[in-house]
């Protein structure tokens, strides 16, 4: 069995991190997997964002307390030479992901992991978010399949009336119908964070501490 770890990067849990890691912790539950979610600055440890996530979370890191294992950790690497691939079973218990949003373009924040020495895998040529990330690996390592045999949809275009939506410029997994698959409540976020106005979304380029990106900087 394998673990599934997110190292949590940013200094605060902002609502579209606290969505992804509860959509992680569920699927991995329901999968039988371990997740843990590390990292995680002492502060937001009995926050109530946090024990909403429902995760197994700690402050200290990967390569701390799974030092005995370090050879076992493989690390979920947009910048990787090699694909994960179903064989890799053989190769790794722990999987680790970095605990960021998505930039656009991406500004390579897995690179603070991969500083650290893990093994790295990637999962295609296209950015994911952490929680389609973390999908497509359990469907690599627990069930088997090939990266090319998970069906995605890239930069899917979310309409949320007549003459409004926004690009996700990310890869995603589909469900059966085609549509992306987003953590619960994801899409109203994302519509209501537009509703707060694109003048100021345009030109903001960091998260605004409140854990909002702008849109044409997120996920
Ligand atoms: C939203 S992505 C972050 C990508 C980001 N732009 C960066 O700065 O590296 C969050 C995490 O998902 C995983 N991930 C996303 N897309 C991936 C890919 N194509 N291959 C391997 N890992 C990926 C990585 O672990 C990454 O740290």
């Amino acid at each position: 069995m394998v673990t599934f770890v997110v190292e949590h990067l940013d200094p605060e849990l902002g609502p579209w991190s606290a969505l992804e890691y509860k959509t992680i912790a569920r699927e991995s539950s329901e999968a039988g997997c371990d997740f843990i979610l590390s990292s995680v600055p002492t502060s937001l440890l009995q926050s109530k964002e946090l024990n909403d996530v429902g995760a197994s979370a700690r402050s200290d890191a990967v390569e701390v307390y799974f030092a005995h294992q370090k050879d076992r950790i493989c690390l979920l690497d947009p910048a990787a030479k090699q694909e994960l691939q179903p064989s890799d079973t053989q190769h790794f218990d722990v999987l680790l992901f970095g605990g960021i949003l998505g930039d656009d373009p991406p500004r390579d924040r897995t690179s603070e992991l991969r500083k650290k020495g893990f093994a790295g895998r990637r999962l295609g040529p296209v950015q994911m978010t952490t929680d389609t990330a973390v999908r497509v690996t359990r469907k690599v390592m627990l069930e088997g399949k090939k990266l090319e045999e998970i069906p995605y949809i890239d930069f899917p275009e979310l309409k949320f009336a007549e003459h409004e939506s926004t690009e996700m410029p990310f890869r995603y997994v589909t469900d059966t119908e085609g549509n992306p698959i987003m953590p619960e409540g994801m899409i109203e976020l994302i519509k209501a964070d537009a509703d707060k106005g694109f003048d100021t979304l345009d030109f903001a380029d960091e998260n605004d501490g409140m854990g909002n990106l702008a849109l044409n900087d997120a996920r």
